[in-house]
């Protein structure tokens, strides 16, 4: 395993649209696995393939207190919504940023597992949230983007001059 650089908003990588895995192979099944190690690490809720600039549809989640409940989506795909909720969120690639964003409360999702067989799951509150979030990735969409044109603004020149100081 091996922890992957993640990419850092306002990269223009961020905004690829991933592609749909066509077979859940080892090459997958290791870049799942790096992920969550990568997620474990920084540390993180979730991660997406688009993070660490692979451009296929892999999330990797773990909501839960003690980090024992990893969950890999491959081509995950929203089934439905109902609810809403807004809650403060945040994202490995906008570091120390924090923002309320509006989202459905509830989900449920079909996708393939790590050992290629598809499932549906049914998702609430945090988990529900951090799915979406992670979906939005895959589709080249970073959570800021809800925000008004001004506070992105704001949060890319931030996070420009800090990436300077540190770079
Ligand atoms: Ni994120």
């Amino acid at each position: 395993m091996a922890l992957l650089p993640i990419l850092r908003y306002p990269d223009p990588r961020l905004h690829t649209r991933a592609t749909k895995v066509a077979v859940v192979d080892a090459a997958i099944q290791r870049l799942a696995a790096d992920m969550a190690e990568t997620m474990y690490e920084a540390p993180g809720i979730g991660l997406a393939a688009t993070q660490v600039n692979q451009h296929v549809q892999v999330i990797v989640i773990d909501v839960s207190e003690d980090r024992s409940r990893l969950l890999t989506l491959i081509n995950p795909e929203i089934l439905e919504r109902s609810g809403e909720c807004e809650g403060e969120e945040g994202c490995l690639s906008v570091p120390g940023i924090y923002e309320t964003v509006a989202r459905a409360e509830r989900v449920r999702v079909r996708a393939l597992g790590l050992d290629g067989q598809p499932f549906e799951l049914a998702a609430e509150g945090m988990l529900a949230v951090c799915i979406q979030h992670e979906i939005d990735h895959l589709q080249g969409k970073v959570f800021v983007e809800y925000l008004s044109r001004l506070k992105q603004a704001r949060i890319r020149s931030r996070l420009e001059k800090r990436s300077r100081i540190t770079a």
